[in-house]
């Protein structure tokens, strides 16, 4: 790897350093070299957004830079969303709202609703489906989708109603509905 490039990027709140081509994308770092297959491949062009992940804080979509483009930087994606073992809202909202038939377009689902309700914690019914318009989903679930980012908008809390908000819960799923 003659024109390699060291890297050192903080992904979900570990610190990476590794040599990579400078043609690598950051889809391809997270998933191929740091195992974080919860960052999906849907298109591999920018259009389904499946490869959401958080760069600083900001979403963007991971098939679109290069993982040298993220030296420096801190990227959190979908399997850095929950804390302590404890789902984040979202995460628990999607489930909760049935907000998924097959899972691929999830964890980007999530990604950028998550950077949507920080720019507008209490968003309108259409501008959740302005700030999805990247994200696409080819079982065409939106109408839950956005229940289920209108809930956690909303306030809404699920504690308690018999699904268990565990990251082995939600593993359990996405290894069922085949996302990894
Ligand atoms: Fe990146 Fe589809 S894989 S937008
Ligand atoms: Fe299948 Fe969205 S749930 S692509």
């Amino acid at each position: 790897m003659a024109s390699s490039k060291t890297i050192t990027v903080e992904v979900d709140d570990v610190s990476y350093t590794d040599d990579v081509e400078p043609r690598l994308l950051l889809v391809q770092y997270l998933r191929e070299r740091l195992g974080k297959t919860g960052t999906l491949i849907g298109c591999d062009t920018t259009n389904c957004g499946a490869c959401t992940v958080h760069l600083d804080g900001v979403s963007v979509k991971s098939c679109t830079m290069f993982a040298v483009q993220a030296d420096g930087h801190r990227v959190t994606t979908i399997e850095g969303m929950a804390t302590n073992g404890k789902l984040a809202p979202l995460q628990v909202a999607f489930h909760q709202c049935h907000a998924l038939q097959c899972g691929f377009c999830t964890p980007g689902m999530i990604m950028q609703s998550a950077s949507l309700l920080k720019e507008n914690p209490h968003p309108s019914e259409e501008e959740i489906r302005d700030g999805l318009e990247g994200n696409l989903c080819r079982c065409t679930g939106y109408q839950n989708i956005v229940a289920a980012v209108k809930s956690v908008a909303d306030g809404v809390e699920y504690g308690g109603s018999g699904v268990s908000a565990s990251i082995d819960s939600a593993s359990d799923e996405t290894e069922t509905a085949g996302v990894s």
